[in-house]
């Protein structure tokens, strides 16, 4: 039943389709978009796509593929009475596609010839319909329009794509390279035949002018108002009565897919445009030329090259990142050296969050070794000039080597262009200066405070008496003690530390050191000595005995430097009204008087007759009795400080003379002040 149905379908389609060919052949007029049922007559290699699609040729080389209309249509004037001269008007739609990119292989001839009987004929330049025997005899009989994307110079061809008028000849009368006249610019634009888009062509013909008119365009635009070619001609000798127009399109060396969409067709008038959106579509393009493993090789390349970049860039990054300067010098100081990448992550990349405080000259980081989970701080300094570096790191190398529980131990250094990263124990309970001096803390209680002097004290014996050379730290004060877990207090900051071997006096260098601190000998000599140091000590005991600065411009006059302030104090019998009020006594008073005595002692303004720090360990030790202090106030206290000038926080750095300046010592103009 079905089955029936279907055949009856079938011979209703072939009826239907009969009729309308015997229509077309009597009207002599057909269009077609897509070719799907057109009964065309396939040659060669030529085949219809079940869309519609004809394809002529493949990209299989030296191949010829014909389609033709399948009956001859009348072509000849005699049939015709005078009212009706000859003529044909042709639209075809096209694509070439070639395999390689701009390297088309040969391509189509629109033909009118008297059979489709092209035995003999040759494929490449001579497009299926002749050979060189055959080629250009009149007998042949044969009209064709070539778009030719192979210059043959044997043939005459201008060397371009291009579009030619064979009259019995692949040898064209007249030809021209792809054009499109543009209206609006009044002038040719090139166009690519074998873009493999898609292009119209049309070809008119009028006896009356005799002008054969070939124009070509991209199925985009509409048909230009000027042909391509014009070309005057006398078909006349040409046309037999009755012709076969189709197409026959060739390959060579190299190759194209053609392919015709649609194609409208008329004997006795204008040719009906086609209608673009009635065509077929194209086989989906591969990329024309790419080879299959190119089409592999190409994104893998790129993305080897894209990741060889990628890594390349981070690379050069992480390199600039963790950037360092290393010299020969150094190999001895090994152990002591850092690298940067390890202090860079312990800091989480100098993270502001693990910023601990900033000073005039660095910034320290509070950081976790990598490799020993150890808690560290970094100070970062930055410095400019290479000049002196060397004697600088071999003093911080031997600072390095300075041992003592109550010294923050330094571990090492890293140098950078233009920075030096020192790093030291970390020391969770910051400064002391902090406890002291603010508010919002907790109150230190007096035996912690007596527990840091002697711990203090204690290092700067190591430091001037125990270690092979002198040590001078230059910088005793309540900001650079850092207290630790338990509280103890450990000097730090060795910026402005000195070295000189025993037995040997100190060299004047510049003075360095902090308001309030100073031993008035060294403002005037320029010298630092064991002895000003503990100078700066006895000031350091009367700051933590009365949780004040040593210069407090804001106080009453009288009270602004601590030293002459205690001073007046215990000459008046009032010593212990100086200690600080947040202790509110409940502490022991003979080491209250200690200290403060002690430091009034330290601060005298000979420096022969201040106690060495040997002896100020025994007085607080008990295990020596203080002498009795002199009562005439002239040898004790500092230098008057104008309070204006007075911060106490200050920096002093006062070069002695111009020499000192120019041997100006790297640490003390780097490392000076926290
Ligand atoms: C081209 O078509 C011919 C005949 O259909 C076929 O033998 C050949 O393999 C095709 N070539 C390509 C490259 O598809
Ligand atoms: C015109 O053509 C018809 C047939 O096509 C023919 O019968 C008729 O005689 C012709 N007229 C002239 C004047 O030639
Ligand atoms: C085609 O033409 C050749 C001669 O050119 C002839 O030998 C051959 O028989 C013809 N074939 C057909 C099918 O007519
Ligand atoms: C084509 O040939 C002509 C001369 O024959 C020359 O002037 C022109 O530059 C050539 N064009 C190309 C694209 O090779
Ligand atoms: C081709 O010509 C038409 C009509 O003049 C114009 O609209 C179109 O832009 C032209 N195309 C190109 C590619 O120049
Ligand atoms: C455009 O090309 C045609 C055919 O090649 C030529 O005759 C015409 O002079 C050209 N026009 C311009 C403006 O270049
Ligand atoms: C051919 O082109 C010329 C010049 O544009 C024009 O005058 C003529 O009418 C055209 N002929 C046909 C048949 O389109
Ligand atoms: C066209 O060619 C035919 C046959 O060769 C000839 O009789 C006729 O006079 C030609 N017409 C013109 C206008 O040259
Ligand atoms: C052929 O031309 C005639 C007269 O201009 C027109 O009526 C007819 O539709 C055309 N046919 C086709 C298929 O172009």
């Amino acid at each position: 039943m079905i089955a029936s149905i279907k055949i009856l379908l079938f011979i209703l389609g072939l009826f239907v389709s009969l009729k309308l060919l015997a229509l077309a052949k009597e009207e002599n007029q057909f269009i077609y978009h897509g070719f799907a049922g057109a009964n065309l007559l396939l040659n060669e290699i030529a085949k219809i796509h079940p869309n519609g699609l004809l394809e002529l040729t493949n990209t299989s080389k030296r191949q010829i593929g014909r389609a033709f209309f399948p009956f001859p249509l009348q072509f000849s004037t005699s049939l015709f009475n005078n009212s009706r001269p000859f003529s044909f008007s042709t639209q075809f739609v096209f694509a070439m596609v070639p395999e390689l990119p701009s390297l088309g292989g040969q391509g189509i001839a629109f033909t009118v010839s008297p059979s489709v009987n092209f035995t003999g004929a040759l494929a490449a330049e001579y497009f299926g319909i002749l050979n060189s025997k055959t080629n250009g005899l009149s007998s042949n009989h044969l009209l064709a329009v070539e778009l030719d994307a192979v210059p043959s110079p044997d043939l005459k061809d201008i060397n371009d794509t291009h579009v030619g008028i064979d009259v019995n000849s692949v040898i064209s009368i007249d030809s021209a390279p792809v054009t499109n006249f543009s209206d609006e610019e009044k002038e040719n634009k090139s166009l690519s035949l074998i873009s493999g888009n898609m292009m119209s062509l049309w070809i008119d013909y009028d006896e009356v002018e005799r002008l054969l008119n070939v124009t070509v365009a991209p199925i985009t635009s509409t048909k230009p108002t000027l042909p391509l070619l014009s070309t005057s001609l006398n078909l006349s000798s040409v046309m037999l009565d009755s012709m076969y127009v189709g197409f026959s399109s060739s390959t060579g060396a190299v190759a194209s897919s053609h392919y015709i969409l649609g194609w409208s067709f008329n004997r006795s008038g204008q040719a009906q445009s086609l209608d673009v959106s009635k065509l077929p579509s194209l086989p989906p393009q591969r990329k024309p030329g790419r080879k299959p493993y190119l089409r592999i090789a190409v994104p893998a390349i790129a993305a080897i090259i894209l990741l060889l970049a990628i890594s390349g860039a981070a690379y050069i990054i992480r390199r600039k990142t963790y950037e360092e300067l290393r010299e020969d010098w150094e190999q001895e100081y090994g152990p002591q050296r850092f690298s940067y990448k390890d202090l860079y992550k312990a800091t989480k990349g100098f993270a502001d969050r693990e910023l601990l405080g900033s000073g005039g000259f660095g910034m320290v980081y509070r950081g976790v070794l990598p490799s020993s989970n150890m808690q560290v701080a970094v100070k970062k300094v930055s410095h400019d000039s290479m000049q002196g570096t060397r004697e600088f790191v071999a003093e911080i190398v031997s600072m390095g080597r300075l041992r003592h529980r109550n010294l923050v131990q330094l571990l090492g250094y890293c140098r950078r262009k233009g920075e030096l990263l020192l790093v030291y124990d970390y020391m969770p309970n910051g400064s002391l200066d902090k406890l002291l001096f603010r508010n919002d803390t907790p109150i230190l209680n007096w035996v912690r405070r007596y527990q840091i002097l002697r711990g203090v004290a204690s290092a700067l014996v190591y430091l001037h008496e125990e270690w092979q050379q002198v040590v001078l730290h230059r910088d005793v004060k309540a900001s650079n003690v850092l207290l630790d877990a338990n509280l103890n207090g450990l000097l730090g900051d060795f910026g402005l530390a000195m070295f000189h071997d025993h037995g040997l006096t100190p060299e004047a260098t510049n003075v360095v050191g902090t308001v309030g601190y100073l031993a008035p000998e060294v403002t005037r000599t320029g010298k630092s000595t064991s002895s000003s140091d503990v100078f700066s000590f006895g000031t350091f005991m009367l700051e933590v005995a009365c949780g004040r600065k040593p210069v407090e411009s804001e106080k009453p006059p009288e009270e602004v430097v601590l030293v002459d302030w205690v001073f007046e104090c215990w000459k008046s019998g009032a010593i212990l009204g100086t200690v600080d009020p947040r202790l509110e006594g409940n502490s022991v008073q003979e080491e209250m008087e200690l200290v403060l005595k002690l430091g009034l002692l330290c601060t005298y303004r000979t420096p022969s007759a201040r106690p060495s720090m040997r002896q100020a360990v025994q007085y607080l030790d008990g295990n020596a009795t203080l002498p009795d202090l002199p009562l005439q106030g002239t040898g004790i206290g500092l230098l008057p400080v104008s309070s204006t000038e007075a911060s106490g926080e200050h920096v002093l750095t006062i070069p002695v003379s111009s020499e000192d300046i120019s041997s100006c010592n790297l640490s003390e103009s780097i490392l000076s002040g926290r």
